[in-house]
């Protein structure tokens, strides 16, 4: 099975003398193309560190990241243009990560544009493409994101980051900040999204609940260090490491039964009203 990314050996330290901290101690992981991979941790564990230096923003003191075979850290001109393109982020908080100066459309043709495409007619058709897959009518287009709910706003994200066709999805806590039952939605949303687009998707999150819904495979990182990583069926039921024990004790136990009669409750309540234009 050959993996899109393969992140060798990172270690990464912040701060000198005696502040200085070890963030990361060889961390290694791959993502198998097509799959979806989860990366689960404790606040701190680095998980954030780990995404930056696979998108290029921060620099691993020793070790690599590679997609596709290619080096992130050496790629220059075309070779960065590409992986521009190829791996998009969505992160954690829908109101700080849209800028709220710009139109909706501004906001998801933007990956476009810094990849050079100026003809204004294909960024709006892109646009509305990509909004249109996230289940938002065009009509959202000439608005701003302060009219929208922290739900829509992470389908508006979502479309940014799909109007480049990626290959690549990183997911930063994309959940986290969002209701339980829009969580729900939105993680619905980016498994139908994986499967339409092909995607190669690294879900990052603290979540084990929520990883378990979309994920076939499972790396824990704890305090800088991979501590399990494995198919999902085998870290969930018989995790190898005693922190991953830990980790499931703590997790609370979901209700499929109750959350399938909620959301049932909600579709009756949005069918006898008019048809909203977007989702959650
Ligand atoms: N630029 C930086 N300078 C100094 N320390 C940093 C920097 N970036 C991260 N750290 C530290 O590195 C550690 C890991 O941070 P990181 O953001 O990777 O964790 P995380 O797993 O994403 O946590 P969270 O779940 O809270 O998002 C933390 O102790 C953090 O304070
Ligand atoms: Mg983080």
């Amino acid at each position: 099975m050959s993996a899109l990314l393969e992140v060798e050996a990172l270690t990464k330290s912040f701060g000198r003398g005696a502040r200085r901290r070890e963030v990361l101690r060889a961390v290694s992981f791959a993502v198998p193309t097509g799959q979806v991979v989860g990366l689960v941790g404790q606040s701190g564990s680095g998980k954030t560190t780990t995404v930056r230096c696979i998108l290029g923003l921060d620099r691993p003191d020793t070790g690599s990241v590679r997609y596709d075979g290619l080096n992130v850290a050496a790629a220059r001109g075309d070779a960065r243009r590409r992986l521009q393109r190829e791996i998009q982020v969505v992160s954690q908080d829908p109101f700080t990560s849209l800028n709220p100066r710009m139109t909706v459309a501004d906001i998801v043709s933007e990956p476009l544009r810094i990849g050079g495409v100026r003809d204004r007619d294909r960024l709006r058709g892109a646009a509305a493409e990509a909004l249109g897959r996230v289940g938002l009518a065009s009509d959202a287009l000439t608005r701003y994101p302060r009219s929208f709910s922290g739900g829509q706003r992470q389908r508006i994200a979502i479309a940014r980051a799909i109007s480049t066709r990626p290959r690549l999805l990183v997911c930063d806590e994309a959940v986290s900040a969002l209701d339980v039952s829009v969580q729900a939605d939105i993680l619905e949303l980016l498994k139908t999204m994986q499967r339409e687009l092909s995607l190669t998707v690294l879900f990052v999150a603290h979540d084990l609940a929520v990883v378990r819904y979309l994920c076939q495979r499972v790396v824990v990182l704890a305090d800088g260090r991979v501590v399990e990583d494995g198919d999902r069926d085998q870290v969930y039921t018989a995790p190898s490491s005693p922190y991953t024990r830990r980790l499931l004790a703590a997790v609370p136990r979901l209700n499929p039964a109750a959350e399938r009669a909620r959301r049932a409750a909600r579709q009756q309540a949005a069918r006898l009203d008019t048809p909203p234009s977007g989702g959650s």
